[in-house]
This record gives structure tokens, C-alpha cells and sequence, in this order.
């Protein structure tokens, strides 16, 4: 993503940005020689054509047509005809099986089967009754499910049944996102094959022509536990072609017989057959150009959805006519053969109900428009994916025509462009209330569908029932594909499609410890994490109920807080600190006690004050983000609500951009992220210019404690973002770097006391840099520009030393931020004492620079913190997007979970929080800030939810 940074298309690729690259001049002028031969043999043709038209004009007559030529014809029509059947579940194998894959016996396992308990009402489970993990085992051959019941006899098994311990482990079936690029671009996004840009209408087009079964990404997403996909064209056209359900396994590695696109469909029948339809900003964006093509508007779309529904239902009518006729006549006494043209044949499936369409739409006037167009044409829409805006219409959905349409959802991934500007975290739960069916999806590579499964917890802390959000990556896609009977339930006679978890799927940093797709087990050897809590969590229903926020003055009382960062109640009255139930009293913003507190509580009752009982309160001091676009861009897809990106030349400061007030910043703040340091930038971390230390629940700059530093510290980018017209590579930017920092080491001009201009000039802030008093922080992902970094450090230093002989050993205050690579240079970054702030927590290949991440387990030995812990390095996190700042608190959890006991909880904090500051050189002083989060359950873990924010302004902002 990192390269669509100056492409006119939006940040937020939704894998619709067309290349913006224009060719270099030789290739288009070899292409416009070649486009002149097409056009030259073309012609020829063409004279050929109508020299015979004209020699045979005399002979046209029906007596031409050719018998065979009908008859087949005639067969055709019974396809048209075909009804998409149930598949039977009494199957004796699975078509997919590979014949000498031995039969599996999986042992001692915690099931999630993915059906309430037998007789639960209708009802009664979607209220959540008869849900529950049981312990079994369970037997698996010929590709399918066989038998899951406790305790089976290994003798009554085949002698050649291999056997998987699970230990207790859970298992769940096979995680389904049904929407996925997968397979489309290939690593690092170095080539794309996710949209037909050349037409907005290309029904005819299948995604499955450009999936290529060996882009490693096939691989890591499994490691996720992900075994089925649907596999979408982009959503740049308003028809973006039929998409395709495949499983995830590729080759004699993961059990296959052979390397090829058709091995992974799921349904080798290909019983359904799917297509992707997009409504709204994108198709507008990608053919809206006045005088070229459109459409233009939401009413040049509508008016080619309706324009090719109409083609398709008079090509569908002639079909029709001719097939009823050549019943009735023969087909041998038909005057013209039947109606055949692959432009129309796809939509035409639409109409005969044996497509399943998948459209990407997000607004009301976007699905209310769609809506019309199915009761129209008649056909059903099964999911409208994105679907921001489903949560407010479900009346809308449920005008659909053949039923309501599904909404496929990310948990929180929102604001990145004017369509997704008006969401929900709430969404999955406001649909399920209302009888409509949330799903979670990837939409790989905008997120990575590795980590799937994490948009479902997220979606479970944000209210939706446990037993749904788990179906919302199992079973419902699964039901939605049409494929409910043969995946995403752990059933008797299902696809063997089962992965074993090292925690309960729903908590932060779950990780498969194996998967098997149709019985075949999918890594050889799986890194499995130590981790200390394997069992299943119990569902808290209070996430049902949605806090509201209101300040509050005088006192407030929390009780049952059974942790408080270590620190914070020095200088209150009580100080015990592990006190299992403790309380925090708040007087007029500041915390006055923190513990038993007894006198206090007694004060605040008596004059009345709120008492707040939490179940396992936390106290924790405010979440930091840093170097994110948090306070300078607002809807990232929309220049007009950013200060804009910093120019080529030059520096500038974020302080005299920053804007307040957004809703990124009110949901940073309502996810405890109180505080921020943002650099000049438009798109992650990837900051050039002078960063600024702010409070993100201010009003405007002016505010007091609103700013808490006017400038932090000085951003370059050394990732592939560095090139551009003027810095023409990654070398040349570390020159130019080398020689501003070299020229301000060798700068003798004195500074004054009156301010000038040259005093907010770079030069100036390098000058800083090199005497010490401001931190010089690259973003960097590969592992050979951080080693060139480490390297730029020391010739620095070198220079200093040089320059001011009497000086002692400098030591240039270097921090790298992104760092996916950092794990190969991990010994040598804590050798030059580098602090790395990861962005992201978890990379995978999004860019050629990141290629050698570590994507964690089963497949790495951990991620890149781990080994950067193991080194000493110091470490923190950000993110890449601004509605990432919201899950601060869950990567910090994450990292925790993962950690494999190198971190405890405080220290887990301390990555979004001390962390950054020790990173930057600034002294925080966390018993004396007067700033705390208090939450009811933990920061770090899914569910748990912000109830307070002591402030600095006498008040202190309540959630209950
Ligand atoms: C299942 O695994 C758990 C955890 O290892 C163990 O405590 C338990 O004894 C096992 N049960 C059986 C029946 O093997
Ligand atoms: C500063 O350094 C330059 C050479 O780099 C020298 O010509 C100049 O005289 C110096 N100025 C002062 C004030 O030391
Ligand atoms: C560091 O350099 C800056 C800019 O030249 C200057 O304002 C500041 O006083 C210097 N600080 C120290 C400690 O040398
Ligand atoms: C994973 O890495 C750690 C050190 O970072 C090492 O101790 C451990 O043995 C490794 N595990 C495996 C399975 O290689």
C-alpha cells in the first residue's frame, strides 16, 4: 500500500487502484507497433469475412444449419434449466479427498461443533441457549467427518489412522471469509489481476483466470486457520465478474496431488457459481471521467446495472423461446441455432437463480438502489459486502427480492473514505438483533485474512452473541455460499475442514496449532506458542449493552479493580496495590485513593456521589499513539479532511496542522488512546517533518493541556515510499539524509535569541538532532535499509566525535518505526541501541520491503517482537491506519498473548505507552500525569471496555 501514496486513487485500495504508473516510453512505443500489427491482421480478416459473405450470400437458407449443431444446442437448454441442487451430506467420501490420505483420529479435542445442543429451539439459540464447547474426539477419513464422540476405540479404527493429541485444545470447523483477493497480486502487491479495468460492466470475466495457487500469501492466510475463501473480483467495476469458493490447500505439500487453479475449488461439482457486484464511490471514481465513459454519478450506476439486466433478461427470453420451441418443434426443424454469447451468459445465470452475487456496497442510496434492481430483474443478492450502512436500513434489506440479504462486515475498520464515514462498531450486533446476518471478512489484502477471525472477536466484544460472531466466520458463509451442509460446522459427514486452536478463537492473538483441509494435515511442522490459558472463555452478555459517555464532576467511586499499573497510587492516600478489590476514587477529575479506601468511599456516599461496582477493573494510564495520521487526516480517502501531505523539500511542524475534533479522535479516545504523537503525514506512519504531542479528546490547540509538546521529534521515510521524482532510490535517500546531518554537524552559524525563519528551517532541527535534543525517528521496514540506518548511525557519531573531539562517546538518538523486517538485524539494532516502534504488530507481505516478515505462528516462530525482546532492543507499537488506534489496546494484548511469558502485563502496556516515551527520550512521570483509564475487564483483551477517563479539566468522562 505503501506505494499508493501519491496515486490520485484513495489510500484505501479496496484492491480496486488500477496501476498509476504510466509505462516507461519504450514499452508503450513497442506496444503501439504491436497494437498496429493486431490491427493490420485484423483488417485482413475482415476482407477475408466479407469476400466469403458475398460468395455464399446466395446460398443462405435454414437447410444450412447443421443437425449435430441443434441438437447440441438442445442439450444446452437443459444447463440453462439447471436448478443448483442440495447437496446430499450422505456422502461415502469427499469428492475432494486425495486417495491415500490416511484416516485421522483426532483425540481429546474441545469441540466447537457450530449447532446448538439437539432440541434447542429456534429461539432459544439465537438467544444464545444450548451453545456450548464439548470435549471429544473426533474421527476423520475419505476427506470427510465420520464420527465426533468421546473416547473412540483406536481398535475399531483402520490400522493405518493417524492419531493427533489435542490435549483438551479447541477445535472449531475451518474459518470461511467470503471475500478475499487472495491469490490475485502477487507478493508485495508487485503485480495485480484483481480487476478488469477495461469495461465497467464484465460480468464475463472470473476472478479464478488470475488466482496463482503459489503466492505465499495462500500459505499464511491458512496459518490463520482460514481453509475456504471466496474468491472476488475487485469492486472498481459496477459487474466485476463471477468469483470462485477454493480451499486453501496447494500442492503435495498440503496433501493435493498436483499444483493447479481448478485443484482447490471447494465444490469440484461447481454446483453455485458466484459473482461480484460493487455499487457507489469506487466504479464512479475508476470510469467517472466526464466525455470518456461513466458512469459519472450513483445514477450512471444504476442505469448500467438496469442497462445490463435488461440485455441479459431479453438474452435469457430468447434462450427460453428457443429451448420451449425446440421441445415442442425438434430441435432439428429450428430456423436459427440457439442464442449463445459469453458476454451475456454469466448474467444470464443471474436470472436463472443459479449465481450467487456478492455486491460491494456500502450507503442507503447504494443498497436501497440495489434492492430496487432485484425486485426488478429478479434475483437475489445473498451478501452486500462493506455494507457500513446496513445496521441503519434492515427494513431496506429486507425489501430485497428472494430474501435478505446477509451484510459481510469488518468489526472496526471504518472512516477511510466518505462511504465508510457513517459506522458502526455495533454494526454485527444492531443486525443480528434484527434478524440479519453478520459475517467478517477480510477483503484481503485490505486486511489481512489471516487474522480473519479477529475481526469476528472484535465483533463479540462489540456486542454480538459469542455463538454468532464465531458463525460469522463459519458457518454463516458458509450457509451464504451455498455450501452450509458440506463446511463450517464439525458435523458427521462434512468436509474434514477443522483446525485446533492454541486459545479460544475469539481472544486476542489465537493462533491454530494445526489445520486440516479434507483431512489432510496442512503444516509439517507447526510452531506452536506456549501459552498459559487454552481454555474457552465464558461469554459475557453484558457486551450486549452499550455504554454512553457523559463527564461528570464532584466524586466518583469505582469498586471491584483488581489491577492497577504499577505506580499510580503513590502519593494517594491508600497504597495497597494488590488488593484483589480495589477501588479508585475520583474527585473533581483527579484520582484521590486508590484501594481499600474506606474514608473515602465513606466521604463520597455521603455526599452522594456515583458508585460504579465493575467485574475486574483495571487501572492503567492513557494509550499512546504514535507517528499515526491521528489529528492530521480524517477520512483518508479525502484530501480535504487532511492537513496534507508534507512537501518534497522542506520541513513542516504537525503542531500548525493539527485538527480537532474528528471522529478518529473521538474513537481513539473512547478506546483510551488519550494521548497521540503525530509527525507530517498523510498515510500511517510513514512521517516526514516535526511530530506533535497532543491530547486527542481536545477541542482545538488552543485548549489547555491540549498540547503537551510542541515538537517530539524529526520523521524521515527510508521505506519504498522514500522514492519519488526527486529522491530516485532508497540509497539516494539515505544520502541526502547523510548529508543534512553532516552539513549540520559542520554548521558553525550561531543562533540567536530572536526568533528568525532559519530557526524552523530543517537545518535547524537537525542541528537538534546532532547536539541531542530531538529524536531523529526513520520509518524503515526491510532489513538491509535498517542495517544502512545502523550504519548511518555510527558514521554520524564518528562525525560528531570529529568535529567536537572533547566531547564524549555521542550517541545519535535514532528510533526506527514499521521495522517488519527488524527480527534479522535484531542483535545488532540493540548493539547501536536503537528503540523500534513496530507499525504493524503483525506484517505480512504488503510491500516488496516486508517480504522476509515473520507472520507468527504456526508458521514462524513467533513475530518480530519476540526476537527484538529476546535482543534487548526497546520496543513499542503503532499502526499503519488511523481507525487502528482504536485497537491499541488489543495489539498491545496481542503482543502479551504471543509473548510466551517474555512480558507481563504492565510491560505489555508499556508498549503503548512508556515505551514510546522512553523511545523518544521524553521523561514521563506516570504517578504524577493525573491522567488514568479506568476499564471493567482488560485493555488488552477482547470485551474489555472503557468505563472512565480522569481528565485534566476538574471532570472526569464516564462510561456506563
Ligand atoms: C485431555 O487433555 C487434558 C489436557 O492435556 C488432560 O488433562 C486430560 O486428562 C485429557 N483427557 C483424556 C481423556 O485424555
Ligand atoms: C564557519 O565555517 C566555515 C567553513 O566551514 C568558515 O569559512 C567560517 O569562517 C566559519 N565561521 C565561523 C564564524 O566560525
Ligand atoms: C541544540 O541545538 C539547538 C538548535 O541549534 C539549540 O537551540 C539548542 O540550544 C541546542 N541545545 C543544546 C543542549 O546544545
Ligand atoms: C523459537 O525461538 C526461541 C527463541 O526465540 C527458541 O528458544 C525456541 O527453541 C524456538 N522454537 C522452535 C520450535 O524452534
Amino acid at each position: 500500500m505503501d506505494k499508493q501514496l501519491s496515486d490520485d486513487l484513495p489510500t484505501y485500495r479496496d484492491a480496486t487502484a488500477p496501476s498509476s504508473m504510466p509505462l516507461p516510453t519504450w514499452i508503450n512505443r513497442r506496444r503501439r507497433r504491436r497494437d498496429f500489427r493486431v490491427l493490420a491482421t485484423a483488417c485482413l480478416v475482415f476482407l477475408a469475412i466479407s469476400a466469403y459473405r458475398i460468395a455464399n450470400n446466395t446460398r443462405k437458407s435454414t437447410s444450412t444449419l447443421s443437425i449435430e449443431r441443434l441438437h447440441q444446442d438442445h442439450a444446452v437448454c437443459a444447463t440453462l434449466r439447471r436448478e443448483p441442487a442440495q447437496v446430499s451430506t450422505a456422502r461415502d467420501h469427499n469428492k475432494r479427498w486425495v486417495k491415500g490420505t490416511k484416516p485421522l483420529l483426532i483425540r481429546n479435542a474441545t469441540i466447537w461443533t457450530g449447532e446448538p445442543a439437539a432440541g434447542t429451539s429456534e429461539s432459544d439459540a439465537r438467544a444464545g441457549k444450548g451453545w456450548s464447547w464439548i470435549s471429544s474426539d473426533i474421527f476423520v477419513d475419505k476427506g470427510l467427518i465420520v464420527e465426533i464422540r468421546p473416547s473412540i476405540a483406536l481398535k475399531s479404527l483402520p490400522s493405518d489412522t493417524s492419531i493427533f493429541e489435542a490435549h483438551g485444545r479447541l477445535l472449531t470447523a475451518g474459518i470461511v471469509d467470503m471475500h478475499s483477493h487472495a491469490g490475485l497480486s502477487s507478493e508485495g502487491g508487485l503485480q495485480d489481476d484483481t480487476n478488469e479495468m477495461s469495461s465497467d460492466i464484465t460480468p464475463y470475466v472470473r476472478s479464478i483466470d488470475g488466482v496463482d495457487p503459489l503466492q505465499p500469501e495462500m500459505e499464511y492466510i491458512k496459518s490463520g486457520g482460514v481453509t475456504t475463501s471466496l474468491f472476488l473480483p475487485g469492486s472498481g467495476n459496477n459487474m466485476g465478474g463471477e468469483a470462485f469458493v477454493l480451499k486453501f490447500a496447494v500442492g503435495k505439500k498440503n496433501g493435493r496431488e498436483e499444483i493447479s487453479q481448478q485443484d482447490l475449488y471447494a465444490d469440484p461439482d461447481r454446483n453455485w457459481r458466484y459473482m461480484k457486484m460493487a455499487c457507489g464511490e469506487n466504479p464512479k471514481r475508476v470510469y467517472g471521467k466526464v466525455g470518456e465513459h461513466g458512469p459519472v454519478s450513483r445514477l450512471g450506476e444504476a442505469w448500467e446495472f438496469r442497462h445490463a439486466l435488461e440485455q441479459a433478461q431479453q438474452y435469457v427470453r430468447e434462450q427460453d423461446d428457443w429451448c420451449t420451441s425446440a421441445d415442442a418443434r425438434g430441435a432439428e426443424n429450428m430456423a436459427t441455432y440457439l442464442k449463445q454469447d459469453l458476454r451475456w451468459e454469466s448474467l444470464g445465470a443471474v436470472l436463472r437463480g443459479q449465481v450467487r452475487i456478492n455486491t460491494h456496497c456500502y450507503t442507503i442510496p447504494d443498497l436501497e438502489a440495489f434492492v430496487r434492481h432485484t425486485n426488478e430483474f429478479k434475483f437475489r443478492v445473498y451478501a452486500f459486502h462493506h455494507a457500513h450502512q446496513t445496521y441503519l436500513v434492515p427494513e431496506v434489506l429486507k425489501r430485497a427480492w428472494g430474501g435478505t440479504p446477509a451484510a459481510a462486515l469488518f468489526a472496526d475498520n471504518m472512516y477511510y473514505k466518505v462511504e465508510a464515514y457513517t459506522a458502526s462498531e455495533r454494526a454485527g450486533a444492531i443486525l443480528y438483533a434484527h434478524n440479519i446476518t453478520p459475517t467478517y471478512v477480510s477483503d484481503n489484502p485490505v486486511l489481512n485474512s489471516q487474522h480473519v477471525v479477529f475481526e469476528a472477536a472484535k465483533a463479540y466484544g462489540n456486542g454480538l452473541p459469542y455463538h454468532a460472531a464465531l458463525a460469522g466466520v463459519t458457518s454463516a458463509p458458509a450457509d451464504l455460499l451455498g455450501l452450509g451442509d458440506r463446511i463450517g460446522k464439525i458435523k458427521a459427514g462434512f468436509d474434514a475442514d477443522i483446525v485446533v486452536w492454541d486459545s479460544d478463537p475469539l481472544t486476542v492473538g489465537a493462533a491454530p496449532v494445526q489445520v486440516w483441509i479434507d483431512g489432510a494435515a496442512q503444516f509439517k511442522d507447526p510452531y506452536e506458542l506456549k501459552k498459559s490459558d487454552v481454555e474457552p472463555i465464558t461469554p459475557n452478555p453484558g457486551l450486549a449493552s452499550e455504554l454512553e459517555m457523559s463527564s461528570v464532576s464532584g466524586s466518583i467511586v469505582f469498586s471491584g479493580i483488581s489491577y492497577a499499573y504499577p505506580g499510580i497510587a503513590k502519593g494517594k492516600s491508600t497504597q495497597e496495590q494488590h488488593v484483589d478489590n480495589m477501588s479508585a476514587v475520583f474527585h473533581n477529575g483527579k484520582l484521590v485513593c486508590l484501594g481499600t479506601c474506606t474514608g473515602e468511599i465513606e466521604a463520597a456516599r455521603s455526599a452522594n456521589a456515583l458508585v460504579v461496582q465493575l467485574r475486574n477493573g483495571h487501572v492503567t494510564p492513557p494509550l499512546t499513539a504514535f507517528s499515526t495520521t491521528l489529528g492530521l487526516a480524517e477520512i483518508d480517502a479525502e484530501p480535504d479532511t487532511h492537513d496534507g501531505p508534507p512537501p518534497s523539500d522542506g520541513i513542516t511542524r504537525a503542531i500548525d496542522g493539527l485538527l480537532f475534533g474528528g471522529k478518529q479522535l473521538a474513537h481513539a479516545y473512547s478506546h483510551g488512546v488519550t494521548r497521540a504523537i503525530s509527525a507530517p503525514n498523510e498515510y500511517g506512519f510513514q512521517a516526514k517533518g516535526v511530530s506533535a504531542g497532543f491530547r486527542t479528546g481536545a477541542k482545538h490547540v488552543l485548549e489547555d493541556n491540549a498540547v503537551w509538546a510542541d515538537e517530539v521529534g524529526l520523521h524521515y521515510v527510508l521505506t519504498l515510499a522514500a522514492k519519488d521524482e526527486t529522491t530516485v532510490s532508497v540509497s539516494a535517500a539515505i544520502s541526502n539524509l547523510r548529508g543534512k546531518l553532516l552539513d549540520a554537524i559542520n554548521d558553525n552559524t550561531t543562533v540567536t535569541d530572536i526568533p528568525t525563519k532559519d530557526g524552523y528551517a530543517e537545518k535547524a532541527y537537525l542541528k537538534r538532532v546532532i547536539n541531542g535534543t530531538l529524536p531523529l525517528v526513520l520509518a524503515a521496514h526491510s532489513a538491509d535499509t535498517i542495517a544502512s540506518i545502523i550504519r548511518l548511525k555510527s558514521t554520524i557519531e564518528h562525525a560528531i566525535l570529529k568535529a567536537t573531539p572533547s566531547s564524549s562517546q555521542p550517541d545519535l538518538h535514532v528510533v526506527v518505526i514499521g521495522a517488519a523486517e527488524a527480527h534479522l538485524v535484531a542483535t545488532e539494532l540493540a548493539a547501536a541501541k536503537i528503540p523500534v516502534i513496530l507499525a504493524p504488530l503483525q506484517p505480512h507481505q504488503g510491500s516488496w520491503d516486508q517480504k522476509r516478515c515473520l507472520t507468527g505462528a504456526p508458521l514462524t516462530n513467533g513475530t518480530t517482537i519476540n526476537w527484538l525482546l529476546d535482543a534487548g532492543v526497546l520496543v513499542g507499537l503503532s499502526v499503519e491506519e488511523t481507525w487502528e488506534t482504536r485497537d491499541l489496546g488489543l495489539l498491545a494484548g496481542i503482543a502479551y498473548a504471543n509473548s510466551e511469558e517474555r512480558l507481563n502485563l504492565n510491560q505489555a502496556l508499556d508498549l503503548v505507552g512508556r515505551n514510546v516515551y522512553k523511545a523518544l527520550g521524553i521523561e514521563v512521570n506516570v504517578s504524577g500525569g493525573e491522567e488514568w483509564v479506568v476499564w471493567e475487564g482488560s485493555p488488552l483483551e477482547i470485551g474489555g471496555r472503557i468505563r472512565a477517563i480522569s481528565g485534566l479539566s476538574g471532570q472526569i468522562d464516564v462510561w456506563q
